[in-house]
């Protein structure tokens, strides 16, 4: 697929039903809220298919209700296309980092980088997978999903 004419943003997680479901919907209602959904291509994706075809896990999605956002979206893995496709491909911990780095061709490595670093409290970070753990783990990622989604967008409409 031919690269994307506007600025294209990729999240990418392990499973694609907690994490990158989850920045790309508080990435997509900032979007909305500034006006400018128009402006950006915003996916998510996995780094595992073991998922594919799911919608976003149902506590996830619980979670990011209680504070205002809507995930959407059915879970599919990374491809090699996306590293053509996406000019920023963020993954949501190092895991994911390494296995994207192993994975694309270096020529595409520059567009990779850890979503985190755009975190404006704890830069750097991986954002904590919730999936085994309780409720609190689940809001933890919507309140980093927030912020740095904020911060991200700020960054990519002031480079612009
Ligand atoms: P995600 O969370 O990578 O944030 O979507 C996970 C989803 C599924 C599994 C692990 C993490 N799993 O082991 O199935």
């Amino acid at each position: 697929m031919a690269p994307s004419p506007k600025p294209a943003i990729l999240f990418v997680c392990l499973g694609n039903i907690c994490r990158s479901p989850t920045a790309e919907g508080v990435f997509r209602q900032l979007l909305r809220n500034e006006g400018v959904e128009g402006d950006f291509e915003v996916d998510s994706a996995g780094t595992g298919g073991w998922h594919a075809g799911a919608s976003p896990d149902p506590r996830m999605a619980a979670a990011a209700a209680a504070m205002g956002f809507t995930l959407s979206g059915q879970a599919r893995q990374v491809t090699a296309d996306d590293y053509d496709r996406f000019d920023h491909i963020l993954a949501m911990d190092r895991d994911n980092l390494e296995t994207l780095l192993s994975r694309a061709p270096a020529h595409r490595h520059h567009k990779i980088r850890l979503f985190r670093e755009h975190d404006p409290e704890n830069p750097g970070e991986d954002t904590p997978d919730p999936y085994y753990g309780g409720p609190e783990g689940f809001q933890e990622v919507v309140r980093i999903a927030e912020r740095t989604a904020r911060r991200l967008l700020h960054e990519l409409r002031s480079s612009a």
